[in-house]
């Protein structure tokens, strides 16, 4: 049985139909002091996969919950994290911070006997899991909504998500990649990317992350290509976060299309990673 968590709830349907799995209705309700309380009310069998992406503080108290039911009516818990909160804090930036992403991962692990998730940040977070856990590289899926383009340039916006640059275009079929060098100021948040040396002028250029929280790295991105005179910028993502304001602050860098996956469910979601999840659970 696929059992959704609220953010999770198309993936899950398209995992249930890709697994041909029975999937849950999930009731939600809220204490009078607010506190959150859900049911599921036909449980019960060999397999419960919680799908749950960890997008806030709520969903991560969600999760508990779902596993914990789970825990008392199924023989095995699978947990699927298609977004991992805090997996990006997976080491402490300055002395006396905690590693959060191994924090939530030790939670986590308590209510599963297995976890997988979806491009984490670092591959290594996995680790920090108590129970066995992978990553499900998604990243080929990118390729598919993309139109036909002649050349394109698959750049990464800082060096760290070349492989995924990488991954796309080799499932595009066509093209280069390359990377800028970006460095973030950790106290104000504020990003600064620096070009490489390839000649993007006139050029359709792919810019490819695993997320797009604030959006202020892909903007820096598009600003500086079109400072170069790039001919157009299309920009994917595995994660679509686009927190506060990043869908302005994209549509004013000026960009031909955006699109995401369904790990987190965006309008620009439209990927999805239900045939990859699902090759991991059968
Ligand atoms: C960082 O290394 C990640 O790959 C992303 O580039 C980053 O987290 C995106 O964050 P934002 O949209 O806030 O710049």
């Amino acid at each position: 049985m696929i059992i959704p968590g609220s953010a999770s709830q198309s993936l899950s349907a398209s995992l249930a139909a890709e697994l041909d799995e029975p999937l849950a209705t999930v009731e939600t309700d809220r204490f009078a002091d607010g506190e959150f309380k859900c049911r599921v009310p036909e449980v019960g069998g060999d397999r419960a996969v919680v799908v749950a992406s960890t997008t806030s503080a709520e969903a991560h108290l969600e999760l508990l919950q779902l596993q914990d039911l789970a825990r008392e009516a199924f023989d095995e818990v699978v947990t699927v994290l298609p977004y991992m909160g805090y997996a990006r804090q997976d080491r402490a930036f300055r002395e006396g911070e905690p590693v959060s992403a191994r924090a939530v991962a030790r939670a986590i692990s308590t209510g599963t006997d297995r976890v997988v998730t979806v491009n984490p940040h670092e591959p290594a977070v996995c680790e920090f899991f108590d129970v066995p856990s992978e990553a499900v590289d998604a990243a080929s899926r990118l390729a598919d909504p993309l139109p036909d383009l002649e050349d394109p340039l698959f750049l990464a916006p800082d060096e760290g998500a070349t492989e995924l640059a990488a991954t796309v275009r080799d499932a595009y079929g066509v093209g280069e990649t390359d990377y800028f060098e970006k460095t973030r100021d950790y106290d104000t948040g504020e990003v600064s990317v620096e070009p490489s040396d390839t000649d993007v002028s006139g050029r359709v250029v792919v810019l490819v992350d695993d997320i797009i929280a604030t959006g202020s790295t892909m903007s820096s991105a598009i600003d500086q290509l079109h400072e170069r005179d790039v001919g157009a910028v299309h920009v994917t993502c595995v994660h679509p976060m686009l927190a506060d304001n990043a869908r302005t602050k994209l549509a004013n860098a000026g960009l031909a299309s955006l699109h995401g996956t369904d790990t987190i469910e965006r309008s620009v979601s439209t990927v999805s990673v239900a045939p990859v999840v699902a090759d991991h659970l059968r």
